[in-house]
């Protein structure tokens, strides 16, 4: 989960319309899509004259963007909803946005008769619509289509994070692989024009963020929607050189549309960073078949092999599913198998959750919850001592680190490398947030590195 603290939303770039006297508050849960609609969603709201209210409590717009990704997630959301029952005779309104709007749609009125506004994402850039509504007295307002060839764009974006950016790419998946709601809940497939991006880019390198990342559920799927119908490889190159822009990073990339190109895009621009997050999910072919993944261990194995003859030391992460229907013992070790051939820098793991409406949810061999929690504990204590060696490796190293917070506390500032990997290190220098330092790395633990400010401090 994750909290947007939205009274750290900044957007140098544009002034702040006139306040209308109400307030609102947005908690998000689940992906890196769903923190960046919120803050679509925090701009549109802001320019209605509506201002971020530090807790819900004081909040008159209280909304939620859920995710349902996995059955935990789901059933979060309406804990939450459930503290709100009264909130409409404080004169407080409750609105759900994202995954289980779109999944339980109306049902949502039902179960909770207290939440005003239902909206999914492909019905986003129906907000403002919606919000008139709302305004104009309606008890009920709901966006449900999934039918769209639509984005959601919006000048109006706040982000949250004064250095970093998420930019939207690619909405909605067409993959429908067999375990996965994102299709039934954001939607078709639909690319932005490279033109909309690079504009938008732009703005960003002039408002002073120095790193975007580039989103989408499959962001290689991306494809030109018009001229100048430039490859998802051309526009990554186009993004780096944007001047102000050090850093480009880009998730999630599908195994099927990932290409040598890519490669050698990382390889020619260092503003590219050397990172790739290639979700396998699993090591056995006849697993993959199943989970309608459209590539077998091999042609995941040949992606892998073509990212590590690159010239940079691109790190490699992933998203595993574990106890999937019909995963044998068999198939889980070769699972472990291919973990320990391709040595990845990081992964995600997860115990497969059967969702609604998805093929995998229906089959009758579902394997016992305490056989998913044993592979998954194996899974991770393997993969942890993988991490380990490889985080080792880069002791004694210096490397270029983008400052991104501070632990009071342990008196260190908090970065990544341009592979990813988080640095924790101590500088006596008083501030150096948004900045790129040297650092040296003397420590190693699965999950993060510990170092030194070697001192050459650059502005971002
Ligand atoms: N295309 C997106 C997928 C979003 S879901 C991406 O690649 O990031 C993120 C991850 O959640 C998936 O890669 C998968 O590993 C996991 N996931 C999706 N559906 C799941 C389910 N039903 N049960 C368990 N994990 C699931
Ligand atoms: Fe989900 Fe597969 Fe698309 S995991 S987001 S259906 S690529």
């Amino acid at each position: 989960m994750v909290d947007v603290p939205l009274e750290r939303l900044t957007q140098p770039h544009r002034p702040a319309e006139p306040a209308n006297g109400r307030t609102f508050y947005i908690e998000t849960f689940g992906c890196q899509m769903n923190v960046h609609d919120s803050e679509k969603v925090a701009g549109l709201l802001m320019a209605r004259g509506y201002r971020p209210a530090v807790r819900p409590e004081e909040a008159d717009l209280i909304f939620y963007n859920t995710c349902s990704i996995r059955e935990k997630a789901a059933q979060k959301v309406f804990a939450h909803l459930g503290r709100w029952k009264t909130a409409g005779e404080r004169g407080q309104r409750v609105g759900v946005l994202g995954c289980v709007a779109q999944q339980q749609g109306e049902r949502i009125f039902e179960r909770a008769p207290w939440v005003s506004l239902v909206c999914g994402s492909a019905s986003y850039s129906r907000l403002p619509e919606l919000l008139d509504r709302l305004e104009a007295g309606e008890d009920r307002v709901a966006g449900l289509h999934l039918e769209t060839d639509q984005t959601f764009e919006t000048e109006l974006t706040r982000r949250q994070h004064p250095f970093r950016a998420y930019v939207t790419i690619i909405e909605g998946c067409d993959k429908r692989c067999t375990f996965c709601v994102v299709p039934f809940t954001r939607g078709p497939e639909r690319s932005r024009s490279s033109r909309a991006v690079l504009e938008e880019v732009r703005r960003l390198a002039d408002a002073g963020y120095s790193e975007v990342q580039l989103l989408g559920q499959t962001v290689d799927s991306w494809r030109d929607p018009g001229p100048p119908y430039l490859s998802f490889a051309d526009l990554l190159l186009e993004v780096a050189c944007v001047p102000g822009i050090r850093r480009v990073r880009f998730t999630t990339s599908h195994p099927r549309d990932f290409g040598a190109d890519i490669v050698a895009a990382i390889d020619a621009d260092d503003r590219l960073c050397e990172h790739v997050h290639l979700p396998v999910q699993a090591g056995s072919t006849r697993v993959l078949e199943r989970m309608r993944r459209g590539y077998s261990r091999e042609e995941y194995l040949e992606k892998i092999r073509l990212i590590r003859s690159a010239r940079r030391p691109i790190s490699i992460s992933t998203d595993i599913i574990v106890g999937f229907p019909g995963e044998t013992e068999e198939d889980f070790a070769d699972t472990l198998s291919l973990i320990e051939a391709v040595q990845f820098d990081g992964i995600f793991a997860f115990k497969y959750s059967p969702r609604p409406g998805t093929p995998a949810a229906d089959w009758p061999d579902q394997v016992p919850e305490e056989e998913k929690s044993r592979r998954l504990a194996a899974l991770l204590e393997r993969q942890n001592q993988i991490q380990t060696a490889r985080n080792r490796a880069w002791i004694g190293r210096t490397v270029e680190v983008l400052v991104e917070s501070r632990h009071e506390q342990r008196n260190q500032w908090i970065g990544r490398t341009s592979g990813n990997r988080v640095v924790n290190f101590t500088s006596p220098e008083p501030s150096l947030l948004g900045k790129y330092v040297q650092v040296l790395i003397t420590q190693a633990g699965p999950h993060s590195l510990v170092g030194l400010h070697q001192g050459r401090t650059e502005v971002g």
